[in-house]
């Protein structure tokens, strides 16, 4: 074994930790103490000490020497879905660890905010402890009931989820008394009117839902600051499933608050939900359908002992001559808000029991803030055949897919042949190499196989994929992504310099035009851009062709530090304010978002 006292070299800065180092033959009875070590600008550089040991009786410590917070977070967790340790670093502190009661071995550990640092604790010594475990999949995966009617009634209230397998449930902000709330389900081209009843607790104030990937008027798009539905109040949303005349692809949209400077906070509360657009000639190409076609919604959350949301930190707005900034501990870039435990469809760690067939998986990550790294455990590809606005040309055959805030996937996987066999779904450490921000590890939920059954799916060859909008020779707009920070430490996240102010119309567009758009991370985190009104298609990333599963229609990119996308739609049928913002929710919340005005010529 390697000498247990560990020598570090931080950026600018040499720290030795503890005294000489022993030979492992005298480590005797004397406990090995450890630190771990972040560097400045440790989001680029992970952490210093990427490999620590400590003995059973030794003590861990995390000094933070960059100026922004990191975590030290185990991957594993106990059977509840607790990290087996976890500790948040503010700059410049020095906090111990607690790691006393593991059992010796290894553990990965990451930054819950920058999940691309990673490390590894070796834990030395004889005596007993715990080790990391799998959920137990004690509950059933919920598939939301489905509403398929012309006019679709949502009733916003507070309601008991069972979110844990036991104890008590957990309260939550709903669309009709679930979480998510019920799945619309609705033909193409067949215009589908959404009331919402805002009957939540007072507190909560006016709300705002977005249909998010739909092509509608403004008033309906869920603005944040005006046509909001009030305390006691309803508001009809006017979706008429249509583009230029024409009806939309088949797609898998979701809905969800979108309410000004309150976004995240009324998401994680729970004001989440799925709407599936069938186009009929999808029905042709045999894909798995029925109860063998599963949206699943994948969130997390922190709970209490008690089961019930532990609100996170927010920092505090400035207004100043109109422009707002933000201050605090949790002000950007530190307002990320990854939650403990993953759910999938309102539930922590589901199983699935399955047939050992194809099924068509819908993935939706609808959490605020982290990236998940979608794999299956038994190294079985995910056969990618859309994205949340339609078919891709060809399926594509991926061992893992990333999907960041907002971002879905259309799947096919094959249980065939894996009759009695678990599958986990599993989000694992990003598996692309980037500078970016990285995907939040752990097991998601688990497919139980059961027995053979009659399969007449397939998986096509060839897709009926939507129509593309030409591509324009010239990029009409350039948006940037930033930082910005202003005077007493403040900050706000920023699109074109500035942050979001609902009455700036930051470009015009002609209605019935051609853009193309650039747009541009100039920070040194990941985000993931979401525009609105149109669908859009990929042009370029990073000056290349984009990979094949972003030929299709998209709504949401990720941008890595320094990347950029070219992306390019027609306007059509509406005019009017839509915006465009990052879909981590507070960086939405804290100034990531603009507006495009939609005129006629
Ligand atoms: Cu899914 Cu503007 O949001
Ligand atoms: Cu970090
Ligand atoms: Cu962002």
């Amino acid at each position: 074994m390697r000498a247990a006292v560990t020598l570090v070299m931080a950026v600018g800065l040499s720290v030795v930790v503890g005294g000489p180092v022993p030979a492992s033959a005298d480590l005797g009875d004397t406990p090995v103490n450890a630190t771990i070590v972040i560097p400045r600008d440790a989001m680029d550089h992970g952490y210093a000490t990427r490999r620590v040991t400590v003995s059973q009786d030794g003590v861990l410590s995390a000094v933070n020497l960059d100026s922004i917070d990191h975590t030290v977070t185990s991957d594993a967790t106990d059977a509840g879905g607790t990290p087996l340790f976890s500790v948040r670093v503010p700059p410049g502190s020095t906090l111990s660890v607690p790691v006393a009661g593991l059992a010796a071995g290894t553990y990965w550990f990451h930054c819950t905010f920058h999940p691309s640092m990673r490390g590894q604790l070796i834990v030395t010594g004889s005596r007993g402890g715990t080790t990391g475990t799998l959920p137990s999949f004690d509950q059933a995966l919920v598939v939301p009931r489905q509403v398929a009617g012309r006019h679709v009634r949502l009733v916003q209230r507070r309601a008991g989820v069972r979110v844990m397998p036991a104890g008590p449930l957990t309260r939550m902000w709903t669309y009709g008394g679930t979480y998510p709330g019920p799945t619309i389900r609705r033909p193409t081209g067949h215009e589908t009117d959404v009331t919402v009843v805002n009957r939540l607790p007072r507190s909560a104030g006016s709300t705002s839902m977005h249909l998010h990937g739909d092509h509608h008027a403004s008033q309906y798009d869920g603005q944040p600051t005006h046509s909001l539905v009030r305390h006691g109040r309803t508001r009809t949303y006017r979706y008429p499933l249509t583009d230029d005349g024409r009806a939309e692809p088949g797609s898998f949209f979701w809905y969800h608050d979108h309410r000004m400077d309150r976004t995240s906070r009324n998401n994680w509360n729970g004001l989440q939900g799925m709407m599936i657009v069938d186009d009929p000639a999808e029905k042709r190409l045999r894909l798995p359908h029925g109860r063998r076609d599963v949206p699943l919604m994948i969130s997390e959350r922190s709970l209490d002992a008690q089961n019930q949301l532990i609100h996170p930190a927010m920092p505090t707005m400035v207004m100043d001559h109109g422009a707002m900034s933000w201050t605090g501990p949790h002000a950007p870039p530190n307002d990320g808000i990854p939650g403990e435990r993953i759910l999938v469809n309102g539930r922590y760690a589901p199983h699935l029991d399955v047939s050992a067939t194809r099924y068509r998986l819908r993935l939706l990550n609808s959490s605020g803030f982290s990236m998940y790294d979608l794999a299956l455990s038994n190294g079985r590809p995910l056969v990618q055949i859309g994205t949340g606005d339609g078919l891709l040309r060809h399926p594509v055959v991926r061992p893992d897919i990333l999907l960041g805030p907002s971002q879905r996937a259309q799947v096919i996987v094959d249980f065939h042949g894996l009759e009695g066999q678990n599958v986990v779904l599993t989000s694992i450490p990003r598996a692309d190499a980037t500078s970016g921000t990285g995907s939040r590890p752990g097991a998601v939920m688990e497919f139980r196989v059961r027995h053979a059954a009659p399969d007449r799916s397939r998986i096509p060859t060839q897709l009926p994929s939507p129509a593309l909008a030409p591509a324009p020779r010239h990029v009409t707009h350039t948006w940037h992504l930033g930082l910005a920070h202003g005077p007493h430490g403040r900050s706000y996240w920023s699109i074109d310099g500035k942050a979001f102010d609902p009455h700036r119309a930051d470009v015009t567009v002609p209605l019935g035009s051609v853009r193309r758009w650039r747009i541009v991370n100039d920070t040194r985190l990941t985000h993931f851009v979401h525009l609105h009104e149109e669908q859009w298609r990929t042009l370029l990333r990073d000056g290349r062709r984009p990979p094949p599963w972003e030929r299709g229609l998209e709504d949401t990119w990720r941008l890595d530090p320094g990347e950029s996308i070219e992306v390019a739609a027609r306007f059509s049928d509406y005019t009017g304010l839509f915006m465009l913002h990052c879909h981590m929710l507070d960086h939405e919340d804290h100034g990531m978002m603009a507006q495009f005005d939609v005129v006629r010529r």
